[in-house]
């Protein structure tokens, strides 16, 4: 089954007015490059309106990097509702980021909460998940990867997974330079398509999985050669124009395989 090929870039709590034109000057300049492939860019909330308006009329897509799991308005100081995120043009949204679950307590209930809610608003969540190194080491990567899936789909359920993205991210190759191996990759790819297919085939086999942890220039093509990776989500290759399209060159250079 071909799926669609996706390249995201997380921004994480990067970026300044002037650093962001720079980088979409040439993202934008070069995007119709890509067409085979979608690329999005998920920046800090507050640029979201600027780098939407930079973006439009380009086939670059808007995210965002976290929302609210709260589905009313009202009392939440700082928070940021999925309704707003859709009103300033962003298709998709991170739910769970590793670095929101460990450094911020996002427990899988509530990653569940917010992949729920990205939904009703309209929102295409992304949904992050992957184990620590010291899972890893014992033997768990599946059943962690189980569980933070299983309680997204318990929550909202299996048909939620037509209309959403996985991105694996195992903990230990965030940001380290350390990148899972393709084998690696594709054997935790495999196994969440497996795990969803106990529910629905069909669902397991369309929805895209991207392999995020380190992805660069050099490694991207030997990861999206895995048949179970559809792209990738990156963060600090992202922050650089050739570097991001690189990137986006070796997806596309597997479409449709
Ligand atoms: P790096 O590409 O910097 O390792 O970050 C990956 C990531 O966390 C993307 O969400």
């Amino acid at each position: 089954m071909s799926r669609t090929r996706l390249v995201i870039g997380n921004w994480k709590m990067n970026g300044s007015r002037d650093d962001n034109a720079a980088l979409l000057r040439e993202l934008v300049f070069e995007a119709k490059k890509y067409s085979a492939i979608e690329m999005a860019v998920c920046p800090p909330a507050v640029y979201l309106d600027g780098v939407g308006q930079q973006i439009g009329g380009s086939p670059i897509r808007l995210g965002a990097q976290d929302l609210c799991e709260q589905a009313a308005a009202g009392a939440f100081t700082g928070e940021i509702h999925g309704n707003m995120l859709k009103e300033f043009g962003c298709r998709y949204v991170l739910v769970g980021h590793s670095e929101r679950r460990s450094l911020y307590g996002e427990t899988d209930e509530r990653v569940a909460q917010k992949f729920v809610t990205a939904q009703v608003c309209g929102l295409v969540p992304v949904l992050c998940l992957g184990e620590t190194l010291a899972d890893r080491e014992d033997g768990s990567t599946e059943a962690v990867l189980a569980r933070q899936l299983d309680a997204v789909v318990a929550s909202a359920g299996i048909a939620a997974l037509r209309d959403a993205v996985i991105a694996y991210e195992p903990v230990w190759a965030i940001g380290t330079g350390r990148t899972a191996s393709p084998e690696q990759a594709q054997a935790a790819h495999a196994f969440l398509r497996r795990r969803l297919a106990e529910s629905d085939a069909k669902i397991a086999g369309s929805v895209p999985l991207l392999y995020g942890g380190s992805v660069n220039a050099e490694n991207a093509a030997s990861l999206f050669e895995q048949p179970d990776v559809d792209g990738g989500l990156i963060g600090g290759a992202s922050l650089k124009a050739s570097a991001f399209l690189a990137i986006c060159a070796a997806a596309q250079a597997r479409n449709g395989q």
